[in-house]
């Protein structure tokens, strides 16, 4: 049976930045994000009978370099699903992988939606979250609607992303600017086996579950100041640590300064927009769905700014018959 899948990216707002168990990875920390609309991931899994190893194509060309990773993905599946059948993989992004806009997060929502139903299962959305979680961390995050908590656990059952609000309940935007397409030195998996390594690690995570708290209630009230605030504060507390980790991870490059720098000017100007960073260089500025097209026009002059690309809330990964093959 042929199935196919599609699922946003996500952006946390507070970050999951290393684990309590590698294999099964689970976060040393909870984390909160929002899925985005326009940053989408669209996967087509056929297991068949015919094939004697799995096949994966990644936009257009043969896919080498996540290939085991992805077949490690596929064969949690199968033994779910008691098969040992190989399978066909077709997946595309709409948007550019390993820059820090989480595609790891979109690929693998909807490799584990596609698989799972292409495989004859019928998981729950709590099920699907704990499958795409062993794929990618923050790919759990993908799965249920809207704004989302990724609840830390302590075993793999009880690691997982629930949905805290709906896409509907924030008319906030994620604008996008991308400052390069080159991908990073060093992916997230790799970096997060050093997180340990900066001395700042352990005081974040002694006050990471107030952050957690603090962000829910701003997220319920909807402040979109006091949710700047912490946004950015984060931002910067996860490069600290970045930065300081050994051997150190440079991830911002001179265009993503700029953007962070002209956002603070501009909110001096009286324009409400915050900004926020990953894994990578490309920045994401959080800011009311009425001050977009501003904040499009006013990145866009930035000359390193080489595109712009609005996500509002969005639903999480779901089927979909639009096969690409
Ligand atoms: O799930 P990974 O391994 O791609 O790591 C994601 C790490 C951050 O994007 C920096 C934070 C997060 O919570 O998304």
């Amino acid at each position: 049976m042929k199935r196919t899948a599609i699922a946003p990216s996500n952006i946390a707002f507070i970050k999951y930045w290393g684990k309590k168990d590698e294999s099964l990875r689970l976060p040393a920390n909870a984390s909160i994000s929002m899925n985005l609309s326009d940053l989408l991931t669209t996967t087509t899994v056929e297991f068949d009978q015919s094939l004697e190893s799995d096949t994966i194509s990644f936009n257009g060309k043969n896919e080498t370099a996540t290939a085991e990773r992805v077949r490690k993905h596929l064969n949690r599946v199968r033994k779910l699903a008691g098969i040992t059948t190989k399978a066909k993989v077709v997946t595309e992004n709409n948007f550019p992988s390993g820059t820090g806009l989480s595609s790891s997060a979109s690929g693998y929502a909807a490799l584990s939606v596609a698989a799972a139903a292409a495989a004859g299962l019928d998981l729950s959305e709590k099920e699907l979250s704990i499958l795409a979680r062993q794929g990618s961390g923050s790919a759990c995050r993908s799965i249920p609607d809207g704004f989302v908590q990724w609840r830390d656990g302590d075993s793999s059952e009880t690691s997982y992303a629930v949905s805290l609000f709906a896409p509907d309940h924030w008319d906030i935007v994620d604008v996008v600017g991308v400052v390069s397409t080159s991908p990073k030195e060093t992916s997230s998996s790799e970096g997060q086996k050093i997180a340990d390594s900066s001395p700042f690690y352990t005081t974040r995570l002694k006050h990471i579950d107030g952050k957690i708290q603090r962000m829910r209630t701003i997220l319920e009230a909807k402040e979109l100041k006091a949710f700047g605030e912490l946004v950015e504060d984060e931002a910067l507390e996860l490069h600290a640590i970045y930065i300081t980790s050994h051997p150190s991870l440079i991830y911002l490059l001179p265009g993503s300064l700029k953007v962070m720098h002209a956002v603070k000017r501009w909110r001096a100007e009286g324009l409400q927009v915050y900004f926020t960073v990953n894994t990578g260089q490309d920045i994401h500025l959080l800011c009311q769905k009425k001050d977009a097209t501003k904040v499009v026009k006013l990145l866009e002059e930035i000359p390193e700014v080489q595109k712009t690309i609005v996500n509002e809330p969005a639903r999480g990964a779901r089927l979909t018959e639009k096969h690409l093959f």
